[in-house]
């Protein structure tokens, strides 16, 4: 029987943070031993915002890395760059030209990202669901597991797939039933760690292009740096911490860290720190969370140390994901009336 089919990506834009771990790759590593895992570093995503050329190359290898010391098997998972497989840049053109612009311009992130960055704003960043569409829709992908701020971007590639290709383009077979030509995702969005929330704002979410660098704890940062930021994250100045209390974003936030990382769950860090002052419970949390990343650090040095044995992996992917992705694009090529190549 075959595996149902699991494809994610994470851009490589700056540092990985908590929110990218807790958030999706830390759900990649379960899934692989029950599904056929496609993981890709997005990098053509990354320059839907100004970059620096300089460091594109090395952030993609940084990020494959964090990819594998985060538990992604390269034996058991497709780990691969986005842009080394054109079919993205393709199928996306084709998306492009069935996918309604007011769709786009509804998209949250891009209204967010557009004001942030002024007269600057890129056709690329309001493009970008529909690459993403692409990226998913290239590997007959059943699930997508992300974290909450990908929701609407998934509605998004699920409505193109079936309003705009299926519904429109799809063959049909004798008996004129339409055959499929593009899967439907599913979301996986796990409650847990789905929105990790700023450390100086427990309102906002931990994000990389938040310029205040003590909002975020990277999955490299360095013990001191973490106690450093942990000491310095938002409180208030109620006694106990608690989940769940609409006056107290931080305190929901950083107990749900302490949860996770420590691995010992909601329900008895509630009880353990439900009578806690904040100056017991941040020492707690920055000790789970620099035990938690620990392993993490200690791999992504070993493999950062090996570059050949990381691009071995990376062309291994890119030749396991190419099969896959030039057989949807030829698929959808020829369903939409196009010359044979
Ligand atoms: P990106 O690079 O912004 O984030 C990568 C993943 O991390 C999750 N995430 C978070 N989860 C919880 N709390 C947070 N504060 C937090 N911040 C980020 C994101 O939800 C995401 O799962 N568009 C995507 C990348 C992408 C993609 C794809 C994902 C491109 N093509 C195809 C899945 C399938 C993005 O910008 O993620």
């Amino acid at each position: 029987m075959t595996r149902p089919r699991v494809l994610s990506g994470v851009q490589p834009t700056g540092s990985l943070h908590l929110g990218n771990w807790l958030g999706a790759i830390r759900n990649w590593v379960g899934l692989q031993a029950s599904h056929d895992t496609f993981f890709c570093v997005v990098d053509l995503h990354a320059i839907t915002v100004p970059h620096d050329p300089q460091r594109l190359a090395e952030d993609t290898l940084s990020t494959a890395a964090l990819y594998l010391a985060c538990g992604i098997d390269p034996d058991n998972s497709t780990v691969f760059v986005q842009s080394q497989i054109s079919a993205h840049s393709e199928l996306c053109w084709l998306l492009n030209c069935v996918t309604p612009l007011n769709w786009l311009e509804r998209m949250i992130q891009f209204k967010e990202k557009a004001i942030k960055q002024g007269d600057n704003v890129s056709v690329g960043l309001l493009d970008y669901p529909v690459l993403m569409a692409a990226d998913i829709l290239l590997y007959d992908a059943d699930l997508v597991p992300v974290g909450e701020d990908q929701k609407q971007h998934l509605e998004l590639a699920r409505d193109i797939a079936q309003q705009r290709i299926n519904a429109r383009f799809a063959p049909r077979d004798a008996k004129g039933e339409p055959l499929p030509l593009l899967k439907v995702p599913e979301p996986m969005i796990l409650r847990e760690g789905a929105r990790v929330m700023s450390l100086t704002d427990g309102s906002s979410k931990m994000s990389k292009s938040d310029p205040n660098e003590g909002s975020r704890i990277n999955l490299l940062d360095p013990p001191e740096t973490i106690v450093k930021k942990i000491k310095r994250a938002k409180t208030d100045p109620i006694l106990g911490l608690e989940f769940g209390n609409p006056e107290r974003p931080e305190a929901d936030n950083l107990l749900g860290l302490y949860a996770l990382l420590s691995g010992k769950g909601r329900q008895a860090v509630a009880a353990e720190c439900a009578q806690m002052g904040w100056g017991t419970f941040k020492p707690l949390l920055a000790e789970a969370t620099v035990e938690a990343l620990k392993p993490v650090q200690q791999k992504y040095q070993e493999l950062r140390a090996d570059p050949a044995t990381l691009l071995a992996v990376l062309a291994q992917g890119r030749q396991r994901a190419s099969a896959v992705a030039d057989q949807s694009l030829s698929r959808v090529r020829q369903a939409l009336g196009f010359l044979g190549t």
